[in-house]
């Protein structure tokens, strides 16, 4: 623990003059910093969506991919989070680092990944982590566990010694950002926080107040 918080007072040296200027590059140092630390689930990103009545959702999807293009997960496009996102693409992330006290809010619209970065990363995946996402109808009601279960027993015996292959209601969003948020924890709750925001295709930092 003590030597969590002696990092940390280095990585208290945050402020607007410091940061990079594209904010893509200043949320992987960020994130490599997180995984140095050892963060549990640095990849853990909280996924707001909101359909047309506004009424928003979140849940964790893992982020598999972050480079300029923006932030890809992968899920059922059917599930509730496909569905409020085929209807309301403007969606945000949210990274919590808690053993960095570090926050990162990302503003973004999502659209879908092309159809072979979805199969290369399907065909990555465990047997079994494919026979799931298969098998399962993600957010329908279903009417027991054991129905889960038989739905993968029966899709192994009809399909044993096929190759598998992604169905096409699995897939991948990437996160495309308009606006970041990072939060550094401080003493005594005089947090810093930088905010870019895209102001006539460039990219502007301002802070806030904690
Ligand atoms: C640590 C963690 C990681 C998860 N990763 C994913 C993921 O990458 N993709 C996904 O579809 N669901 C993932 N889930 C499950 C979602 O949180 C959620 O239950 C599911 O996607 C259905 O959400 P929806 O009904 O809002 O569509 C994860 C859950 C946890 C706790």
């Amino acid at each position: 623990m003590a030597k969590i918080k002696t990092a940390i007072k280095k990585l208290d040296e945050f402020n607007d003059l410091i940061v990079e200027p594209e904010p893509i590059d200043q949320f992987i140092k960020w994130y490599q910093e997180a995984i140095k630390f050892k963060v549990d689930q640095p990849d853990a990103m909280y996924l707001s969506t909101a359909g047309l009545s506004g009424q928003p959702s979140g849940r964790i999807v893992l982020l598999k991919k972050v480079n300029n293009k923006g932030f890809v997960f992968f899920t059922n496009y059917l599930s509730f989070k496909g569905n409020e996102i085929s209807l309301n693409p403007f969606v945000s992330l949210n990274f919590h680092w808690k053993e960095i006290e570090r926050q990162v809010r990302i503003l973004g619209k999502a659209s879908k990944v092309p159809k072979k970065e979805s199969d290369d990363y399907f065909n990555t995946r465990t047997i079994e982590s494919q026979v799931s996402a298969i098998i399962s109808e993600q957010s329908s009601v279903v009417p027991g566990r054991q129905y889960l279960e038989n739905n993968v027993r029966e899709f192994i015996k009809k399909n044993n010694g096929k190759t598998i292959k992604r169905p096409g209601y699995w897939g991948g969003y990437r996160i495309k950002p308009f606006q970041f948020e990072f939060w550094q924890g401080r003493e005594h709750r005089l947090h810093d926080r930088i905010q870019y925001r895209l102001e006539k295709g460039k990219w502007m930092t301002e802070r806030l107040a904690p």
